[in-house]
């Protein structure tokens, strides 16, 4: 199983203070991966309990994907943080769960702006 070891490797996730991004960052961390979470939204004790469970390093930073100016800061933190970044998964997203018609436009337009609206954060993370 050596080979599909990831340990010493940086994986940067967008959105894994919670849902799918916690998920991917449990699995990247079980395979060894130090993990650096990027999100708007604070990660409760999930992050610590994702440190304890597989004894990887895990790092928060509170960043707004569609933020260059902010993903760009997350980025050079990490650099210092951890040398390198290997693995980038970005499931950063906003689901709000309702109709299109019956969606306001606050809500649609955050829904676009995240989903649609990532290019900060991948050209960011991407180049690095
Ligand atoms: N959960 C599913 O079954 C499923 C299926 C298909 C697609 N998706 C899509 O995957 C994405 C993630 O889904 P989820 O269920 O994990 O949602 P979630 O709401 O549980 O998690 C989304 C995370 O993204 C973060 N986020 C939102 N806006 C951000 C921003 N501007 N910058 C940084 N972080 C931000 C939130 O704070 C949150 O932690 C969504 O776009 C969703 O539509 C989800």
């Amino acid at each position: 199983m050596d080979q599909f070891s990831l340990k010493d490797k940086t994986a940067v996730l967008t959105g894994a203070a919670r849902g799918l991004g916690l998920a991917f960052a449990d699995a990247l961390a079980e395979a060894g991966a130090n993990i650096a979470v990027l999100d708007v939204g604070a990660p409760g004790d999930s992050l610590d309990k994702l440190r304890e469970r597989h004894g990887v390093r895990v790092a928060f930073y509170k960043t707004d994907v569609t933020s260059r100016e902010q993903v760009g800061a997350a980025v050079e933190a990490i650099e210092k943080e951890f040398g390198t970044i290997d693995i980038n998964v970005n499931a950063a997203g906003v689901v709000t769960d309702e109709p299109f018609l019956r969606s306001t436009d606050e809500n649609l337009s955050a829904t676009f702006g995240v989903n649609v609206g990532v290019h900060p954060a991948l050209s960011e993370i991407g180049r690095h």
